[in-house]
């Protein structure tokens, strides 16, 4: 059966399958969120919730792009005291794990909106401290290994569930942030937000995005998310979850061969959101040709020497 080979237990969770939502798409209200948890994902995370609303940018905030997609959304969002209703309404209509963004400006705040969270019920925090287009925060917080340290050993203090700081790959060597995340108290990480890039429009002679700059996503990113998933397990032990351009199976079997115990799948999902599905029968069948008893099982053996 499915969950004999694809269950995994993942940072003290029980996921039927190695498939999660990533933040940001489809994962604004309860009814989507129940949608791609339909669609096949073994838990789902929400978009990035901070501590008051903010309205976001405004347009164009999303551009094609060869191969990938290039967003600026700005964190649009309700803030954690009315997305508390949604999260609780949520856990209701979901079967899956609920895992709940959280960004903010300073550690306190990262740690009040996650606390909040986890009371209306997340079963998990993924802190976004790698959003490449805001400033004072993601990124910014998550290219500096103290502010890092800070925002993680805080954070942790306050939640009772665990914890997965998501990183960015916007770094020279992002084993120094995955250290300092570690050593200050992380569950598990996620591996990689989006990559800051841009696009111009030629007639008009500018930037195509309001905000100037976005992040990329999608298949263009692939190869160096899986990179970076292969350097952090490379030196740590710690749980990862593998994200960046996955769009078939066998992209999530190469985040698993590199290390990834889990995946988080995006862009692809915003064409398709039976992908999740799809992937896992792929991976399924993969591990019977290959004969695996469990996904855990190929989990990092690119690493042998
Ligand atoms: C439209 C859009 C919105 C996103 N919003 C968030 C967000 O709110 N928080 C976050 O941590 N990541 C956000 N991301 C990043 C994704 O969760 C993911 O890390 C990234 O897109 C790479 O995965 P993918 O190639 O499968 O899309 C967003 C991505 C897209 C495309």
């Amino acid at each position: 059966m499915e969950s004999n080979l694809l269950g995994i237990s993942f940072a003290g969770l029980s996921l039927e399958n190695p498939t999660i939502l990533a933040s940001g798409i489809l994962g604004y209200t309860a009814e989507s969120l129940k949608r791609v948890a339909k669609g096949g994902a073994g838990a789902v995370v929400t978009k990035s919730i901070g501590a008051s609303p903010r309205a976001g940018y405004p347009n164009p905030t999303v551009v094609q792009a060869e191969a990938g997609l290039l967003n600026a959304m700005g964190l649009p969002n309700p803030g954690i005291d009315v997305y508390s209703e949604e999260i609780k309404y949520a856990k209701t209509v979901l079967r899956v794990p609920l895992f709940v963004s959280v960004f903010g400006y300073s550690a306190d705040e990262y740690a009040s909106v996650a606390s909040k969270a986890v009371e209306a019920g997340a079963d998990a925090v993924e802190l976004n401290v790698s959003c490449p287009h805001v400033k004072q925060t993601g990124a910014e917080i998550g290219q500096s290994p103290k502010f890092l340290s800070e925002v993680v050993e805080k954070t942790k203090a306050a939640v009772n569930k665990p914890l997965i700081v998501k990183l960015s790959p916007n770094v020279a060597d992002i084993t120094v942030l995955a250290q300092a995340a570690i050593e200050a108290g992380a569950d598990a990480l996620t591996a990689v937000n989006t990559l800051k890039a841009m696009a111009i429009d030629t007639e008009t002679m500018m930037p195509i995005l309001s905000n100037v700059k976005g992040g990329l996503s999608g298949p263009a990113i692939k190869p160096v998310a899986l990179r970076c998933v292969f350097d952090i397990a490379e030196q740590f032990e710690v749980p990862i979850i593998g994200c960046g351009g996955i769009t078939d199976w066998r992209d999530a079997v190469e985040f698993f061969l590199a290390g990834a115990s889990a995946v988080e799948i995006g862009t692809a999902v915003a064409d398709d959101d039976e992908v999740f599905r799809t992937i896992c029968r792929g991976i399924e069948t993969y591990l019977r040709k290959k004969h695996y008893g469990s996904v855990k099982e190929i989990v990092g053996l690119a690493h042998r020497k």
